[in-house]
């Protein structure tokens, strides 16, 4: 073919990536790998090997072992005898390996962005220039967070061995956002790559032991599920760290419940992209190319439900389908491809079922023209037109290269249609009026919003998924406080057993001076209710003596609590500077009734008055105390390495349940309720189950303090019943539960429906006078759930 045909036609001509490199270096492996424990490769225990293939040709690539309990135990004993020595290095000996690692990448980019190509199956094109480079950057940033972490996270320390399981659209990405905050803070970690791409892990974990990595720092154990669920299960891990699909990590969240175990969840997505009618089109067709093209749209954070305003419809569709013929789906080593080959048969599988459900639904559908390789796991670039909000497809997370389209009119129905999913991972909102967007990203349900912008990453600004996209973050300071934990919570001790019910006393036995009877009820929407079954139950004092009585909450009382909070949304709307001042005017009122409640406080607990007194004191200082933060605990701007800024904005979590326990009976409860309504969420708290009448007291001075109804809500009897009912709620967000070990096992187990974020405090006791301990960030940062928003600039 001479030079003129090809200038007469301008076609391309297949530009492969030289893969020699990456060849030679299975070769030198025999094409077969052992673990990688404690600094080398280990064979493993079973003998047992997986196949793992070249999705491009279906050819086999290499043999991975298959890791078994005993081959986990291993890995998990080398992070152990590593972390304290690894701890002990300092912030700045482990800034010097994690910029180590950094370097080592840079100089063998080349060959892990090859390696990565043929494994996973994505053009060279993105590994090259996005995988590589962004591993790089999350190296070094760490690096630097490792250097800074005595000075800005003097209050916390590592949590120990982490466990980290990661999925095989992005393997050298995902290790790289996992281990190097893990790494960084000061923990050792095993980490389990998905099956079907475990290749890059095994290089990156050889070249780290040439780079001068100590042994058993990073432990690469590979295998399938059954691998990664004995990493979960293994006692001596003290963090999971997860990313894949939501159904694993709903059994992750079940297995690890009531262990002890910190846990993070990276999960699935439906993220929406809008197009207002006023967007820059030709630029929107280009973002949706990358939304749902790039890595074969097998990207948790793929924009695949397209939202195009009414308006522009027509035009959209047809400018699309223009740039769809134009795209081209090749060999991933081959440079001037589009897109590669999806990773393996079984995704091919899905992918086409699913579509297929999509034309069945009601949907039209356009494929790009592209040629596809005869062998191999290609689908073309797909576009579903017209699909039905309801229809299959536009809710469950395809993972492949589709696209769903539908219309909206107003921006109020495109926020509606857009949080119309049980995920929130990212959504992209396209609009070249900067009011418009910028007053529809924080309405939308996803922990980030790109505006006139896709698949914007960076390792200064966190990542993750509000609702079922899970919990957590990676990337900037919240992504460090994933692998650290509060040094002040380290002395914690387990909280005593509950006492025996007191002896009869006169007083108890009906020979005392009559109380004058009154039960308090229970608050609800703003209202003194009763409870929905009229049972009430006595409160006793420490010596038997009968105090008063409390509505026996029941799960109907919940679940009307639950809605009531859920109906005072204008709470999480409110300016911060006018929930300061309700907090102010609650503490002001508190303050007026000291001496009440104090008596109260001594009567059920027996404290002296002294005691109860500065219990009274404590809880209206820190009801100051959040009163203050609640307009100074603000978000931060990033300036990630492009033109324009991430905004990180503290969101509220929404509705949040809070179980008390029965020490400090006044001061616990607005401990754990102030937090959360300072930052904007809604509360339904079951107070101390021995000591309510604080709690039943404490209602009078909201409902006298201009607190909304709804926003706090108290529902008293069995605390363990009724956590485990708020737990199994799926209107509930967020739940914090204080008190029994039991409790907080059954909150974490529980709350797997919907993948709430839980704080508890497994039976372990909380000092709540000391500031340290319980107050501020190390709560507020609970409290609040991190939305970046993405805004470049320029034209
Ligand atoms: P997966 O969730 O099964 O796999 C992710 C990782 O978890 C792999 O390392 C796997 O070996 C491990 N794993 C599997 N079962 C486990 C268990 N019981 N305990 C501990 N670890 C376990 O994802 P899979 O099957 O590869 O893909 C299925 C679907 O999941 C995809 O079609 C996609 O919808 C979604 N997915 C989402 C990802 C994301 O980034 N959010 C990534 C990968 C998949």
């Amino acid at each position: 073919m001479s030079v003129a045909h090809y200038y007469e036609t301008m076609e391309y001509g297949p530009a492969l990536e030289a893969d020699g490199e990456a060849r030679a270096w299975l070769k030198r492996h025999g094409a077969v790998f052992g673990h990688f424990i404690g600094g080398k490769f280990v064979a493993p225990h079973s003998g047992k090997h997986l196949t793992t293939i070249e999705p491009a040709t279906g050819k086999t690539l290499a043999r991975i072992a298959q890791g078994s309990a005993a081959d986990v135990e291993a890995a998990v004993s080398a992070a152990r005898t590593a972390q304290p020595l690894w701890v002990k290095l300092g912030g700045h000996g482990r800034a010097r390996h994690l910029y180590a690692l950094a370097r080592m990448l840079q100089r063998h980019a080349r060959l892990f962005a090859v390696l990565e190509a043929i494994d996973n199956g994505k053009p060279i094109r993105e590994t090259r220039d996005l995988d590589v480079p962004l591993a790089v950057r999350h190296f070094l940033y760490h690096a630097g967070w490792a250097q800074l972490q005595e000075r800005e996270f003097a209050d916390q320390v590592p949590i120990g061995v982490i466990g980290q399981i990661i999925p095989w659209n992005f393997p050298l990405l995902m290790l790289a956002w996992k281990i190097a905050p893990a790494l960084a803070a000061g923990n050792t970690v095993v980490l389990k790559p998905a099956e079907f791409t475990s290749l890059t892990a095994l290089l990156f974990a050889e070249l780290s032991a040439e780079a001068g990595l100590p042994p058993g720092a990073l432990n690469v154990l590979t295998g399938d599920g059954a691998t990664g669920a004995l990493l979960v299960e293994n006692p001596r891990v003290d963090k999971i760290a997860f990313t894949g699909s939501t159904e694993v990590g709903r059994l992750i969240r079940q297995s690890t419940a009531g262990s002890g175990k910190s846990l993070t969840l990276e999960l699935g997505g439906k993220s929406p992209f809008i197009v207002f009618d006023d967007a820059d089109i030709d630029g929107a067709v280009e973002g949706v190319v990358d939304a749902i093209w790039l890595n074969q749209g097998q990207v948790c954070c793929a924009g695949s439900r397209l939202l195009l305003q009414e308006g522009i419809a027509d035009t959209f569709r047809k400018r699309l389908i223009r740039r769809m013929e134009t795209l081209r789906v090749g060999m991933p080593l081959d440079k001037a491809i589009d897109m590669g080959a999806v990773v393996a048969p079984v995704q091919l599988e899905r992918i086409k079922s699913l579509v297929e459900t999509g034309v069945r639904e009601g949907a039209e559908k356009y494929q790009a023209p592209a040629a596809i390789p005869a062998e191999g796991c290609f689908y073309p670039p797909t576009l579903l037109w017209n699909v039905h909000p309801s229809s299959t497809v536009a809710i469950e997370e395809i993972f492949g290269p589709v696209l769903v389209a539908m219309t909206f009119r107003t921006p109020d129905e495109a926020v509606l249609l857009a949080n119309n999913t049980r995920y929130g991972l990212a959504a992209s909102v396209w609009s070249e009026t900067i009011g418009l967007a910028l007053d529809i990203a924080p309405k939308l349900l996803a922990g980030v919003v790109w505006v006139n912008a896709t698949n914007l990453f960076d390792a200064s600004v966190g990542f993750g998924g509000y609702r079922e996209s899970g919990f957590g973050r990676e990337g900037g300071r919240e992504g460090m406080y994933e692998y650290l934990k509060p040094k002040a919570w380290s002395g914690r001790k387990a909280r005593a057993m509950a006492l025996p019910p007191p002896a009869p006393t006169a007083d108890s036995l009906g020979f005392g001076m009559p109380p004058i009877d009154r039960t308090a009820k229970l608050f609800v929407g703003g209202k003194q209710v009763r409870p929905d079954g009229n049972y009430a139950r006595a409160v006793l004092s420490p010596k038997g003596k009968h105090l008063g009585e409390v509505g026996e909450g029941n799960r109907k009382d919940i679940r009307n609590a639950v809605a009531a909070a859920r109906s005072a949304e204008a709470w999480s709307k409110a300016t911060a500077h006018n929930r300061a001042q309700v907090l102010y005017y609650v503490a002001e009122n508190l303050s007026a009734r000291s001496d009440e409640f104090a008596a109260r406080i001594a009567a059920m607990t027996g404290a002296t008055i002294a005691k109860a007194k500065a219990e009274v004191s404590a809880s209206i200082a820190r009801l100051f105390s959040y009163g203050a933060w609640a307009d100074k605990y603000e978000g931060i701007v990033h300036t990630p390495p492009l033109r324009g800024v991430a905004l990180a904005m503290h969101e509220p979590i929404g509705v949040v349940g809070v179980g008390c326990p029965d020490e400090a009976p006044l001061l616990a409860l607005v401990s754990l309720v102030a937090p959360l309504i300072a930052m904007g969420n809604r509360v339904v708290a079951v107070p101390s189950e021995s000591h309510p009448l604080a709690a039943t007291d404490f209602y009078q001075v909201l409902e006298t303090s201009d607190v909304p109804a709804g926003v706090v809500n108290i529902v008293t009897g069995r605390r363990d019943g009724l956590v485990k009912v708020l737990a199994e709620h799926d209107d509930v967000d967020a739940l914090w539960v204080f008190g029994s070990k039991e409790a907080s096992a059954a909150a974490e187990k529980l709350s797997t429906g919907n993948l709430k974020r839980t704080l508890v405090d497994h039976g372990f006791m909380m000092d709540w006078y000391d500031n340290l301990a319980s107050e501020g960030p190390i709560l507020l940062r609970h409290a609040v759930q991190v939305k970046n928003i993405w805004i470049p600039y320029g034209d």
